[in-house]
C-alpha cells in the first residue's frame, strides 16, 4: 500500500494502490445517476470546497466522478473503482454511494478536509485502486449527552460529520437527564424555560470541591431540531431521539412539579441539578405523568422519523416509590411485584405506546426486568449481559458496554489526563473491543444489531474536551463497527496504528482537538483538578 491509501475504517478488499493514476481538476465532471443527487451535492460542498473545483454536471467525457446505485451490492455496501478513465463510485442504495465517497476522501489525502482550497489549482493525484466493502454491522453508533453539558447546534452538526467520515451512521440524541432538558415541546414551554438551565456545574467528578458558579443551559428549537435529522439524513444517519424516563427525569420535575413524587417530598422546591451522578427525584407513577409523557412523544415522533425511539430506562432510583403512598397504591391496584414492577409498567406502557404508532422501543439494559414487547430492543451498557440476556430472549440489541466503549473514561492511566474519570480504556483497548458475545448461537447473534460509543458529557464543558475523549478512540471504535475485523487478540494493531499515522493528518485538517498519542499537550491538561473517582465508587461518575 502507498501513502494515500492508509483507509479508516478498513475496507474489506482493496486492490491496487499505485499512485498517478489519474487527477482531478477543473474539467472534472459529476455524473450523479439516479437516487445518487444527495451524495453530489455533498461531493461538491465538501470535496469541492475544499479543491476548489467546480465538479460541473456532465457525462462521458473522459475525466468523470460517476456515481450510480446499484441493486446488486449490498445495501450499505460500495465498489469504488479509480482507472485511468473514471473515478467510479457504485452503491447497493444511496447510503452505499455515500461511504463510497468517504473513502473517495480519504484517498485524496488529507487537504480533501479543509472547509476551503488552500491552494486553488494544485493538483489532486489519486491512486489507481479497487475497493470492496460493506459494513460488519447496521448499527453503528455515536451517543452524545447533551443534558450534562450542552452543545450548540453547529456543534452538533460537526459530530455528524465527524460520524459520516467514520461511516457510522446512528446519533443516538440524548436529549433529557437530571441537570437539563434540551428539546423544545410546545406544549409544554417550562420544559427549556425552566429545565433546560442550571444555577452551576460540579467541575471534575461529583466527589471534587469545585464549582462553576455560572449558570449552564440552553436547547434545541423545533426547527433546530428539524435541520439536524435533516443534515443526518443527508449523510445517512438516523438520529435516535433519547427522552429518559423514569428516572434521570430531574429537570422535567423542576419544571413541571407535579410530575415528581409530590406526597414524598416538596417538588416545587427542586431546581435543575447542579451536581453529577444519579438523583433521587424521579416520576410519579400517575396517570398524569403517562399523558404528560404520551404529549412529550407525540412531539417527539413528529420530529424524528427514526425507527427507534430511546426511552431511558437506567438508573431509576426507587426510594421515593417505596415512601410514598400514590406509588405503593399503584402497585397494589396493579398487582405489581414491588417498585420493580413499577419501573417495568412505565417502559412497558410507551413500549406498547409506540408500538401502536408504527415505532419500536430501545432502553437501557434495565428495561429488560420487567419484559418486553417483541419488537423492542436493548442498548446494553452494564457490560455484556444485558445484551446476551436480551439476545437470548430474541430482543435486538446494541452493544455498548461501559467497560469498553465509554468514551468518557480515560485513556490513559497518566497523571495528566483531563478531568480523569473511570477505567482507562486505551486506544488499542477499544480497536479490540468485540461487540458480538461469544457465548451467542449464531441465531442469536443476529439479534447484535451493532454497537455503539458513548460520550457522557459531565466533565466535557466544551467542544475542545468532547474531541479529546472522542479522538482518536472513536476512529477504533468505527473501524470495530465497520471492518470485518479478526478476534480481538488477532486484531493488527500495528497496521491500525501506521493507517492512524495518516488519519492524524484528517483530523488535524478538520480541527480536531483529539489526544495526540505522545500524551495531552498543555492546553489540553487540567492540573489540580480533583476528577478521579473515590475509593470504592462506581468508575462512572
Ligand atoms: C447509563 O450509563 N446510565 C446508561
Amino acid at each position: 500500500m502507498t501513502s494515500g491509501t492508509e483507509l479508516i475504517p478498513a475496507p474489506r478488499t482493496l486492490l491496487g494502490g499505485e499512485p498517478g493514476c489519474r487527477s482531478l481538476d477543473k474539467e472534472t465532471r459529476l455524473d450523479a445517476g439516479p437516487g445518487t443527487e444527495g451524495v453530489a451535492r455533498w461531493l461538491r460542498a465538501t470535496i469541492g470546497a475544499a479543491t476548489g473545483l467546480p465538479l460541473a454536471d456532465g457525462r462521458n467525457t473522459g475525466n468523470g466522478i460517476v456515481l450510480a446505485v446499484d441493486p446488486d451490492l449490498p445495501p450499505e455496501g460500495y465498489r469504488l473503482v479509480i482507472d485511468g478513465s473514471a473515478v467510479r463510485i457504485r452503491g447497493g442504495s444511496a447510503a452505499g454511494v455515500f461511504w463510497g465517497a468517504q473513502t473517495f476522501r480519504q484517498l485524496l489525502g488529507p487537504d480533501a478536509f479543509r472547509r476551503a482550497a488552500l491552494r486553488p489549482g494544485r493538483g489532486w493525484d489519486l491512486p489507481q485502486i479497487t475497493v470492496e466493502d460493506s459494513p460488519r454491522f447496521p448499527w453503528r453508533g455515536l451517543m452524545l449527552d447533551v443534558s450534562r453539558h450542552f452543545m450548540p447546534k453547529d456543534g452538533v452538526l460537526r459530530y455528524l460529520d465527524l460520524m459520516a467520515a467514520h461511516k457510522l451512521n446512528v446519533f443516538h440524541f440524548h436529549l433529557t437527564d437530571d441537570q437539563g432538558w434540551r428539546v423544545e415541546i410546545e406544549r409544554y414551554p417550562k420544559l427549556t424555560e425552566a429545565g433546560s438551565w442550571r444555577a452551576r456545574s460540579k467541575f471534575g467528578h461529583r466527589a471534587s470541591p469545585l464549582w462553576e458558579e455560572k449558570p449552564h443551559g440552553g436547547f434545541y428549537t423545533q426547527d433546530d431540531i428539524r435541520e439536524i435529522v435533516a443534515y443526518a439524513a443527508e449523510r445517512h444517519i438516523a438520529v435516535v431521539p433519547e427522552i429518559d424516563i423514569p428516572g434521570h427525569s430531574q429537570a422535567a420535575i423542576a419544571a413541571y412539579p407535579e410530575l415528581g413524587n409530590t406526597d414524598v417530598i416538596d417538588t416545587t422546591a427542586l431546581s435543575v441539578w447542579d451536581n453529577w451522578g444519579v438523583s433521587a427525584n424521579v416520576l410519579a407513577p400517575t396517570d398524569n405523568t403517562l399523558r404528560f409523557y404520551e404529549g412529550v412523544f407525540e412531539e417527539i415522533l413528529d420530529l424524528f422519523p427514526s425507527e427507534f425511539i430511546h426511552v431511558g430506562g437506567d438508573e431509576c432510583l426507587k426510594d421515593q416509590w417505596r415512601q410514598s403512598p400514590t406509588a405503593q397504591a399503584r402497585i397494589e391496584e396493579l398487582g405489581l411485584t414491588g417498585e420493580d414492577g413499577l419501573q417495568a409498567w412505565f417502559i412497558r406502557h410507551f413500549d406498547d405506546w409506540l408500538t401502536a404508532r408504527g415505532r419500536r422501543l430501545i432502553g437501557w439494559d434495565e428495561i429488560l426486568e420487567g419484559g418486553l414487547a417483541p419488537g423492542a430492543a436493548v442498548s446494553s451498557w452494564r457490560g455484556y449481559q444485558g445484551g446476551i440476556t436480551a439476545a437470548q430472549a430474541g430482543h435486538d440489541v446494541v452493544m455498548c458496554p461501559e467497560q469498553q466503549v465509554y468514551l468518557d473514561h480515560r485513556q490513559d492511566g497518566g497523571e495528566d489526563e483531563p478531568v480523569p474519570i473511570g477505567y482507562v480504556r486505551t486506544l488499542e483497548d477499544v480497536y479490540r473491543f468485540e461487540p458480538v458475545p461469544p457465548q451467542l448461537t449464531e441465531d442469536q447473534k443476529r439479534h447484535v444489531l451493532g454497537t455503539q460509543a458513548n460520550l457522557w458529557t459531565e466533565v466535557m464543558e466544551d467542544h475542545a474536551r468532547v474531541d479529546y475523549q472522542a479522538f482518536p478512540r472513536l476512529a477504533a471504535f468505527a473501524e470495530v463497527a465497520w471492518s470485518a475485523l479478526p478476534a480481538p487478540r488477532e486484531r493488527d494493531f500495528a497496521d491500525f496504528e501506521r493507517r492512524m499515522t495518516a488519519h492524524y493528518g484528517r483530523l488535524d485538517a478538520l480541527g480536531v482537538a483529539y489526544r495526540p498519542p505522545a500524551g495531552p499537550l498543555p492546553w489540553q491538561r487540567r492540573p489540580g483538578v480533583l476528577g478521579r473517582p473515590l475509593e470504592g465508587e462506581p468508575p462512572n461518575v
